[in-house]
């Protein structure tokens, strides 16, 4: 396995690691502004990119990886939990990734966002925004959870050996890496600290809103790379009520069920997850124009459905402002209603 020396050279980290008998390459965080770079970089050393992955739905920039898989051909790797469609194959806890003959193991590290995975492989960890050189990624925003995000650090990470080299997905003060060794015993957030002082600690942080962040952060959550994409702001997503997978069920069981709206893509619907008996399907991308095919259900309740739940949060927050009123979320989505084994059909 070779592992290259970080890309960006600037707060966003991207890596590349690669097989060195095959040439495969994988390309782990791209940024959308750098494309063109990772591609002469890969030409330049004869590798072919066989994957891309995300650690994270990033928050802070757009990622390369929807141009460059539809420019390369390269599968898209993200976590289960990733709300995306373009994804194509979802890792768990434990998976191992291959590239040629390069293999990484999956370390499901939640807190930063849900969807939070580590790359763990030979020497090193690849930790995207869960663990930083001497910080952590914050947990206050896009499902973040600072007590899983302790957890994630200290039973999954520190049970490294204490040598593994750490590289992170941001660095603000010029670091490349650093050791787990060091990060257990010196990291400022976490060090000797028990997780209520580390949820108390995050919480009294009270960091400012990124600017911009729902421009961003919703393209990358729906594939949705259109400049005049209209996407609703934070409050109209605060507003949105949240139904658990038993509330939906229940409401089905009842004798005026609610419509299901289900705004994943056609492939989705009749994928791997399967859908809700009885939904009806309209993509997310498509939801403006076709919004008239609901107008006879104004009146009813509407649970709208996705992957994750974050792109059916979008879609419902949309249909307030189109003037429906009864619109709820299935919390989690898809992925949730297959945990708790309720019906499916595909
Ligand atoms: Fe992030």
């Amino acid at each position: 396995m070779r592992y290259f020396p970080e890309l960006n050279r600037g707060k966003c980290k991207t890596y590349v690691v690669a097989c060195e008998r095959t040439r495969k390459a994988l390309l782990i965080d791209p940024v959308r502004e750098s494309i063109s770079r990772y591609l002469a970089f890969l030409a330049y050393h004869r590798l072919t990119l066989d994957a891309l992955l995300d650690t994270h739905t990033h928050a802070d920039h757009p990622t390369g990886s929807f141009q460059l898989r539809d420019l390369t051909g390269a599968r898209l790797i993200m976590h289960r939990r990733a709300p995306v469609p373009a994804v194509s194959e979802h890792v768990e806890q434990g998976d191992i990734i291959r590239v040629g003959e390069a293999a990484l193991r999956v370390l499901y590290t939640p807190g930063h966002t849900p969807d939070s995975i580590s790359l763990h492989a030979e020497d090193r960890v690849y930790t995207g925004d869960v663990l930083l050189i001497g910080g952590t990624g914050r947990a206050d925003f896009a499902g973040g959870d600072s007590g899983q995000q302790y957890d994630s650090i200290t039973r999954k990470l520190f049970a490294l050996p204490d040598e593994t080299l750490v590289f992170p997905a941001h660095d603000y003060r010029g670091n490349t890496h650093s050791t787990i060794g060091q990060e257990k015993r010196h990291n400022p957030r976490i060090a000797g600290r028990t997780r209520d002082e580390y949820v108390a600690l995050m919480a009294s942080l009270n960091f400012p809103m990124p600017d911009k962040i729902q421009e961003v952060l919703q393209p990358n959550q729906s594939a949705i790379d259109d400049d005049k994409a209209k996407f609703p702001d934070l409050t109209e997503l605060n507003k949105v009520r949240q139904l658990t997978a038993d509330d939906v069920s229940s409401l089905l069981a009842q004798s005026n069920p609610p419509l299901l709206l289900d705004v994943r893509e056609a492939n989705e619907y009749s994928g791997e997850l399967g859908h809700i008996p009885g939904s009806v399907l309209i993509p997310l991308r498509q939801l403006f124009d076709r919004a008239g095919e609901l107008d006879a259900h104004k009146g009813r309740q509407i649970v709208v459905v996705c992957r994750s739940g974050v792109r059916s949060t979008t879609a419902a927050a949309m249909l307030y402002g189109m003037g429906y009123e009864r619109v709820y979320n299935l919390k989690d989505g898809m992925v949730e209603w297959n945990d708790r084994r309720l019906p499916v059909e595909r």
